[in-house]
């Protein structure tokens, strides 16, 4: 679609097949089947209202910071570098394409010996962003209440890989604007393959429950955009890749810089998918060359992508920083969100864990039952390893 901002929706694409769903989650056929109408139907819905923004004054304005701010923080990232390669030219052959998967959302800029953005800024950063509809999909069954606020989600170990810099912008498709104040959990496993925080079959994590590694939380600005430093994920059994955020609206920030448990809505939950052109090329570098584990492609893992056609489009745009991944990538997303819904008693909402002053502690009530089963868990009592 044409309008200023290009309206797709990852929701309804996370459920991975009954078949192929890893330890943790359980999903029953006829209920992901239901689940996948009504998210449809709602991006439909959410789409046309959003279309419904792309025209109006302050959305034409947003799209002219969203550019500049873009342009900027990839020659800031390029400069923190010291980066002065040039980043081979960028493919554009949007329109001509049908499926999301073939459609090139690599940006990689033409630069001028490395200082000067040439004048396709605005095509690269404003035409295709796009934004992600629906809230309603599954946290998966490794998420961690309790992570601590932070840019930089890399740690000292467990955390090699492709630097990502990855910036999400929040609208709420109630008003047409950014949602300013919430704060967004990020967690993606490592290049290996192994979340931290979770200590389970299926993710042993070095360090078990007390491990943070790619786990943190920024509080969107003004413009309802936050940026993290993270790494490509790697895969793991059963999923296509991806990187997990979740919204919470009105939530307490406590002095220690994590979330007060038991306050504030989940206004969105959800999972970006990468491109599968990407994906291949990050997993030939090391180490993601030593991950054993089988790969599920895109298609594999979401069969309501392919239903989906151009309604949806769930892979962030990206830029190479410098002229190999090495260097590292610039990722951007804008998701739409509707504000007033609240995915705290959903199915698809789970704590696996939470991070407390002394490590991780498992969530009893998780238990070995599907996830997300009812309101927000209490807190645990005591450890379990
Ligand atoms: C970047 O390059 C400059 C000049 O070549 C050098 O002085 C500086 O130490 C480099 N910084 C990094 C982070 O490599
Ligand atoms: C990923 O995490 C697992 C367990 O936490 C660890 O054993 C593995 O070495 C990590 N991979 C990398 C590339 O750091
Ligand atoms: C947002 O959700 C509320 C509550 O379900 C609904 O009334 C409203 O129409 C939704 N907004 C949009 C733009 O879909
Ligand atoms: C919750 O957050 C939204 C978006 O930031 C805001 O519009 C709303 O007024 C808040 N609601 C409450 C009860 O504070
Ligand atoms: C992205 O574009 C750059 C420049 O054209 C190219 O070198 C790189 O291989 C592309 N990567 C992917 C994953 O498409
Ligand atoms: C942050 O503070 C809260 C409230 O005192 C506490 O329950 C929690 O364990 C602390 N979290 C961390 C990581 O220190």
């Amino acid at each position: 679609m044409v309008g200023l901002i290009k309206c797709l929706a990852v929701a309804a694409f996370c459920l991975a097949a009954p078949a192929i769903a890893h330890p943790g989650e359980h999903h029953d056929p006829q209920a992901v089947k239901r689940e996948v109408r009504a998210r449809e139907a709602m991006a439909f819905h959410a789409k046309r209202s959003l279309s419904g923004c792309a025209n109006s004054l302050h959305a034409r304005e947003l799209k002219d910071r969203n550019v500049a701010r873009r342009a900027h923080t990839l020659q800031q990232l390029r400069k923190k570098r010291n980066i002065s390669s040039r980043p081979a030219k960028y493919r554009r052959d949007l329109a001509a394409l049908e499926r999301w998967e073939v459609v090139d959302h690599n940006h990689t800029l033409a630069m001028n010996d490395g200082s000067e953005v040439l004048n396709s800024e605005n095509e690269v950063f404003g035409a295709y962003t796009s934004c992600i509809l629906t809230p309603t999909i599954t946290d998966g069954p490794y998420y961690v209440w309790g992570e601590v606020v932070r840019q930089n989600v890399k740690e000292e170990l467990y955390s090699d890989g492709v630097d990502v810099h990855l910036e999400v912008q929040y609208i709420d498709i109630n008003t047409c604007r950014p949602v300013p104040g919430a704060l967004v959990d990020i967690w993606n496993a490592n290049a290996t393959g192994v979340y931290s925080g979770v200590s389970v079959s299926g993710n042993y994590a070095a360090d078990g429950w007390d491990s943070t590694y790619l786990r943190g939380v920024q509080q969107t600005d003004r413009e309802g955009v936050v940026n993290f430093d993270t790494i490509f994920p790697g895969h793991y059994d059963g999923r296509a890749t991806h990187t997990h955020l979740l919204t919470h609206l009105n939530a307490t920030l406590l002095p220690n810089k994590t979330l007060e448990v038991g306050t504030g809505s989940v206004a969105h939950i959800g999972q970006l998918f990468w491109n599968e052109v990407l994906r291949t090329a990050v997993e030939d570098t090391y180490p993601y060359t030593t991950n054993t584990k089988p790969v599920t492609s895109n298609a594999e893992d979401m069969w309501s992508v392919q239903q989906a056609d151009s309604a949806y489009d769930p892979f962030p745009e990206f830029a190479y920083l410098g002229d190999n991944l090495d260097d590292g990538l610039f990722a951007w997303i804008q998701i739409g969100i509707n504000a007033t819904l609240d995915f705290t008693d959903s199915s698809n909402y789970g704590i696996a864990a939470y991070y407390e002053a002394d490590g991780g502690h498992e969530n009893s009530a998780m238990g070995g039952a599907p996830i997300g089963t009812g309101s927000m868990p209490a807190m645990p009592s005591s450890t379990s390893a």
